[in-house]
């Protein structure tokens, strides 16, 4: 059976940052409260006329052109994202020709909220494990401060925007190891914009008990490090690098601690991201990889969490 490999990272950060000083100016909070609960202190922001397809090529463009290939080379687009920049047709298929991609592969979207790019990744390794594509590209992209409530303290600091992607190849060498996901709907008042397409009533922008969500996170984050391990027969120590979904740096630290890990083994991000929902992990994969910390042949775990609840998480050989 063929396997998938990563052969190439890219991502993108809108220009405008927003600090925490910039927060205090415009909702009750301080820089310090905002760090100690969640390790942020700054993130982006996208201009008025920037739309989450265009961050998307953004960061697809530096992926083609790591694993020098040309755009006509893919033969399948999956997009993560909750925040298309249309009802549709999907961001996948506005990015497909935004890239000038005139093959007719397929391009289609994933909506699985923060795990949407564990879920993205997963479901090109199969494809590709599958024989149906041999050349994916793997974007998450979201604009979260577009469904921002931006008067709302405890939800607000969280989030920002941008984009990162990958190029996942056919290969005989190992890639991804196995990927696990997993939802569960009864979660789905949690955390949501409840006001969609078809229903049109409730608020549009994210409502979310934060202290019920954290605790569900941390809980079920633990779960899925113990299920890929065990799927796999391998140790904590097997692990080289953690490179997971930024929601908040106190989830990062009790999932590292769960794996015996050094928070240098971690890859963090958050503190200038915040929470860039589908875009977080492929953001902090292309961080690590281009300041040479994640090097080729070193074991990756990548876990997320979101809205659904869904969760996830993929192993890979880098
Ligand atoms: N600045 C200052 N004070 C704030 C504040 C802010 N930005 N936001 C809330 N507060 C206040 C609250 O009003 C409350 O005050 P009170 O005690 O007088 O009522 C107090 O701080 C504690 O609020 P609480 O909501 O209990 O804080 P918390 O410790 O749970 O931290 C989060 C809030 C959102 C940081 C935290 O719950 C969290 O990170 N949850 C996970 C969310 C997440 O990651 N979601 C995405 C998953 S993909």
């Amino acid at each position: 059976m063929k396997h998938s490999r990563i052969v190439g990272t890219g991502s993108y950060l809108p220009e405008k940052i927003l600090s925490n000083a910039d927060l205090e100016k415009m909702i009750d909070t301080t820089d310090e409260w905002i760090f100690t609960r969640t390790g942020i202190r700054e993130r982006h922001i996208v201009a008025e006329n920037e739309f989450t397809s265009d961050l998307a090529v953004k960061a697809a463009l530096q992926a083609i052109e790591v694993a020098q290939i040309s755009p006509n080379d893919i033969d399948l687009i999956i997009i993560a994202t909750t925040t298309p920049d249309r009802t549709f047709p999907s961001t996948a298929c506005l990015v497909q020709e935004k890239l000038g991609i005139r093959n007719n592969c397929p391009a289609f979207d994933i909506q699985a909220v923060c795990s949407g790019f564990v879920f993205a990744l997963a479901t090109a390794d199969n494809f590709i494990k599958s024989g149906a594509a041999k050349r994916a590209l793997v974007i998450g992209a979201d604009t979260m401060s577009r469904i921002t409530d931006w008067t709302d303290r405890g939800n607000c600091i969280l989030w920002g925007d941008g984009s990162g992607a990958v190029v996942l190849e056919a290969s005989d060498d190992v890639g991804v190891i196995s990927t696990h996901l997993h939802a569960n709907g009864s979660y789905a008042d949690l955390l949501m914009v409840e006001k969609g397409v078809s229903n049109q009533s409730g608020l549009n922008t994210i409502t979310m008990e934060g202290n019920a969500v954290f605790k569900v996170a941390v809980n079920t984050l633990d779960a899925i490090v113990d299920e890929t391990l065990e799927a796999n027969g391998m140790a904590k120590s097997d692990i080289n690098w953690l490179v997971p979904h930024q929601a908040n740096i106190r989830i990062l630290q009790s999932t590292a601690k769960k794996l015996g890990m050094s928070m240098d083994q971690v890859v963090v991000t958050v503190d200038k991201h915040g929470n860039t929902s589908a875009a977080s992990i492929p953001l902090a994969l292309d961080v690590a990889v281009r300041d040479g910390r994640i090097k080729r042949g070193e074991t990756i775990l990548m876990e997320a969490f979101g809205g659904g609840f869904t969760w996830g998480s993929v192993l890979m050989k880098y």
